[in-house]
Parts: structure tokens; sequence; C-alpha cells
């Protein structure tokens, strides 16, 4: 299986934790073609840790759907989701018991990838508690990898060991797809931003098509309800979180209730212009143009020659925030200008030559895609 752009999709854990039933699942999988989410890319509907029964079926050792939260079973819910033209997402984990305590897949990866694989999933995130001190990470994630590998399915294999012992050094020959490099987001302003900064500069150079920096879902949308919801952002700071997340070509995993987002919230995870930047083909990572401390701006190169660039304002009044072209090979002598499109308003600014300036508001980003004009 060959995973070209970063997958998009919906996870059950940010929003609804434990909560989750046949129903919710399925009415999310009609919001995800109701809302518009599936014509704008997202395609995976995961159901996170909680699924199952607390222990495995005593005869066969298989997981078991557990009867109450899916009473028709998970290849029901799987189809579906299949019907929809959409794909099937589930959860594991490489230690003895989930992070919620349901059943792991320790000394189980063949027998619980062929059960995926019955169940009709196309998406497996496996998470890392409860690890038996002998085993390693590295070790565990190999061994899931081998059993997807072989279960018979084209199963995407989404890493999830919070980027621990240097991750991004060997998920990828373990055969992951995507791989979570931060413990878990919050749904307030401090945590998004700690996760993007832990992984923008160095981390990002690592991911790249088959096998992506996963930052973790996003929080756009939750206003602070739900399972991760603490104090919530605001609206411009989830446009920020997810200009954040597009720049740097992580996976796009929704984590609200999709059945009841705001117009403002649809406006933003289906900007079309954003999604672009964030599955351009070329996946380049972003880098720095210019570094004023609460104020960065950050440029990525696309795959057409144009480039997509970031201007952050992490200060709490409204700030100018700088590019200086030089820094992206602009050099003043190639006699090229650099026309910026914002991407959530679609405003053009005048080509300028060298640097530009750019009002920020406060907790805030301005996106832009830019051409070299002569
Ligand atoms: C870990 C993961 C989360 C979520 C929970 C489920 O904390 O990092 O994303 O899957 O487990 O228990």
């Amino acid at each position: 299986m060959y995973v070209k752009q970063p997958p998009m999709g919906w996870n059950t854990w940010n929003t609804f934790g434990p909560e989750i039933s046949d129903r919710m699942i399925r009415e999310s999988a009609d919001a995800m073609i109701d809302q518009g989410l599936r014509d704008a890319g997202y395609e995976y509907v995961v159901i996170d840790d909680c699924w199952s029964k607390r222990e495995r079926d005593p005869e066969t050792g298989k997981l078991v759907a557990d009867p109450e939260k899916f009473p028709n079973g998970m290849k029901s819910v799987a189809d579906y989701i299949h019907e929809k033209g959409l794909k099937f997402g589930m959860y594991s984990c490489c230690g003895v018991r989930t992070c919620a305590n349901y059943p792991g897949s320790f000394d189980h990866e063949f027998l619980d990838a062929e059960t995926f694989a019955e169940f009709g999933c196309d998406f497996l995130k496996y998470d890392n508690c409860f690890r038996p001190a002998s085993a390693n990470s590295p070790l565990l994630y190999q061994r899931m990898g081998t059993a997807l590998s072989m279960c018979g399915r084209d199963i995407l294999y989404s890493a999830c060991n919070w980027g621990s012992d240097d991750v991004w050094s060997w998920i990828r020959s373990a055969g992951a797809h995507m791989y979570r490099s931060t413990g878990d987001i919050l749904d307030n302003f401090k945590s998004f931003t700690d996760i993007a900064a832990s992984q923008y500069d160095k981390k990002l150079a690592a991911s790249a098509p088959n096998c992506f920096n996963d930052m973790d879902m996003l929080t756009v949308g939750m206003f602070g309800n739900g399972n991760v919801g603490t104090s919530g952002c605001t609206e411009e700071e989830y446009r920020t979180q997810f200009a954040l997340w597009c720049m740097a070509s992580t996976p796009l995993m929704l984590g609200c209730d999709i059945r009841k987002m705001t117009k403002e919230t649809k406006d933003i995870v289906t900007n079309r212009a954003l999604i672009e930047i964030n599955q351009d083909p070329d996946c380049r990572p972003p880098f720095l143009l210019n570094n004023q401390g609460e104020r960065k701006t950050y440029a990525k190169r696309l795959a057409n020659g144009d480039f997509a660039i970031l201007f952050l304002n992490f200060s709490d009044k409204e700030r100018n925030g700088y590019a200086y072209f030089e820094e992206m090979g602009v050099t003043a002598a190639s006699g090229y200008r650099v026309q910026m499109t914002d991407l959530f308003t679609g405003e053009e600014r005048e080509p300028a030559r060298e640097f530009t300036t750019v009002s920020v508001p406060e907790h805030g980003c301005r996106i832009y895609r830019a051409k070299l004009v002569r």
C-alpha cells in the first residue's frame, strides 16, 4: 500500500472518548457527506479506543466488538461506511491493554490483523500503552507492520507512540504510513502551539509520502466540548491550528462533532486552497523566513513552483509579521516579485520585491499562496 498524501478523516477520540456507538458512527459517516467533508477530501471514519469487549473471546482468542455499543457487529459498521464511499478505521495497542484498559494486541498481532481485515477495516491506529518492559517500541511496531502486510487487505498503518524513542528515525522502516510525533492534543491554544513548535524547524524534515509525521487529531470546532475539550479555542485560533497542520503536511484527522459544526468551522476545515497546501504532492517541510519570538513566518515550497507563506502571531496583540523573500531563494537580482493571495479571504496583494509586512491578528495567522512574477 502506498499512501501518497497526508491521510484525511475523522476520529472519535477528541470529542467522544469512550462514548461511542453504532448509531453515532453511522450519523458521523452521514455527516461526512452532508457537511461536504467527503467532497473536500476527508475519507477515513476512525473508531478509536473503547470499541471492544473487556476481554477477548475465550475460545478463539479474537477481539470482539462490545455488543452494547455495536449490536450489529463491526462488519456491519464497515459496510455502512463503505457504501458511503468512505473508508473505515479502527484502533488497537502494542501493549497487553489499550490506553483505556481494553485488550491490546501484544502477542496477538497476526490474529488481530486478520480480525481487522475480516471487519473490513482500512486503517489501524496503533497505540503504545501497557508495553511489557522487555518489549521495546520499535520491535512491537515492526511486528504489527509485518502482520498488517500479511493480512490480505490494504490497511493504512497509523502508529501512535507519541514521538517517543526517536520515532522518526525508525518508524518508516516498521512499515507505518503515519506516526504520532507528540503527546495528546488538548483543545486549547497552548496545547496545539506547543505541539507545532515541537515539530516545526527540525522534525518535519523526516516526514514524507508514505510515512507522515502526525501532529494528532485536530480540535478545530470543539470549542471546549467533549473528551479533550479544555478551555477551547477562538475561531482565529482554530484557523491558526488548521493553517499550521496544513503547512506541515500532517494528516488532517478531524476531532470535533462533525454532525454539529458551525458554519465557521465548516469553512475552516473545507477550505480547498488550504487543503491543497496540505496535500501538495511534494510534501516539503516548512522553513523559517523570519523569527521575532512570538511572531514567526514560515514558507513551504510547493510542487508547481509556488510557495505557501504562513505568518504567525502568538502574542496577545495584533502585530506585524515579516517575510524576507531572499530566504526563499528569491534574490533581488532575479527580477522576480512575489504575488500573494490570502487563503482565508481570497484577497490579492500587490506583488512585492525583497520583503513584505503583514498585519497579523493576536493568537492568529495569515496564510498566503505566493507566485513569483516578473
Ligand atoms: C492515547 C492516544 C490517544 C487516544 C487514547 C485512547 O492517549 O495518544 O490519541 O487514542 O490513547 O485511549
